[in-house]
This record gives C-alpha cells, sequence and structure tokens, in this order.
C-alpha cells in the first residue's frame, strides 16, 4: 500500500486533480475580461459585484460612500477585502467605479 503512495506518478496526478479546479475557477471568474475596462459599471460588474451582489462582501449601493474611501479600500484592501493593483484596475476605472458605486441608488430589497 505505501509503495503506491511512494509512487511519484500518483502523486503528480494527484497534486494535478487538486490543481485543476483552481485554475478553471480562475479562468471563469474574469471569462469576460478583456483587459479593457468599459467605464465604472463595467468595472463594478466584473469585479465588485461578485462579491458586494451576493452577499460576500457587503452593500456598497446606495449608501453614499465617498468616493476616496472606496479607491482607498479596493487599492489596499481591508480585511477579507481583497486589494487590487494598478496593474489589475488602472486608476481612472477605480476612479470611475468609485464614483459610480458613490452615486447609485440602493438595490430594490429583496424579499
Ligand atoms: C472577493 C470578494 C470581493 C470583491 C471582488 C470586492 N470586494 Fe469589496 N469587500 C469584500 C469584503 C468581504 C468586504 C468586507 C471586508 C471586511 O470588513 O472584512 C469588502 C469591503 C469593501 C468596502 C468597505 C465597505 C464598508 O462597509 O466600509 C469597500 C468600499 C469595497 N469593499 C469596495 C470594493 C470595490 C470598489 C470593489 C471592486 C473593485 C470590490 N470591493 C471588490 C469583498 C470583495
Amino acid at each position: 500500500m505505501s509503495s503506491l503512495l511512494d509512487n511519484s506518478a500518483v502523486k503528480r496526478t494527484f497534486a494535478a486533480c487538486l490543481a485543476l479546479p483552481l485554475v478553471v475557477l480562475a479562468g471563469t471568474a474574469f471569462a469576460d475580461g478583456d483587459g479593457v475596462w468599459k467605464g465604472g459599471e463595467n468595472v463594478y460588474e466584473k469585479v465588485c459585484g461578485r462579491c458586494h451582489e451576493h452577499n460576500i462582501g457587503p452593500v456598497l449601493k446606495g449608501r453614499q460612500l465617498p468616493a476616496p474611501y472606496i479607491t482607498a479600500v479596493a487599492r489596499n484592501g481591508l480585511r477579507a477585502m481583497p486589494a487590487w493593483p494598478a496593474s489589475f484596475i488602472d486608476d481612472k476605472s477605480l476612479q470611475q467605479v468609485a464614483d459610480y458605486i458613490s452615486k447609485a441608488p440602493a438595490p430594490a430589497a429583496k424579499p
């Protein structure tokens, strides 16, 4: 039994099985990402909304959060929230998404 576990091909296959779902997940997370941001709403839908519209992060819309606060949190991260570097969201697009969020009305209440 232990000779089977010592087999490096078995180990490699096992490692690949663990890694593959991560690669697939990473690919789908931003599957429509063409590297081009088309304004604040587009960034919100492609990135922020994946958590902030699905109870993973707190609701951001309708709270009149100041845009400088939003950009600071997005660049630096905040506790459970990951940081988004300029290599991923450029300064202009981050400013646009912050303006979009700070002015967006509260989402309709869900039953
Ligand atoms: C991977 C999930 C995830 C994504 C994607 C995400 N956030 Fe967050 N965000 C969180 C979580 C979780 C918190 C709460 C952090 C905490 O308090 O531990 C948070 C908190 C915040 C806060 C602070 C809210 C408050 O109540 O003070 C702001 C502002 C924010 N996020 C902005 C953004 C913006 C802008 C984007 C898109 C560029 C974004 N987030 C993308 C998970 C995410």
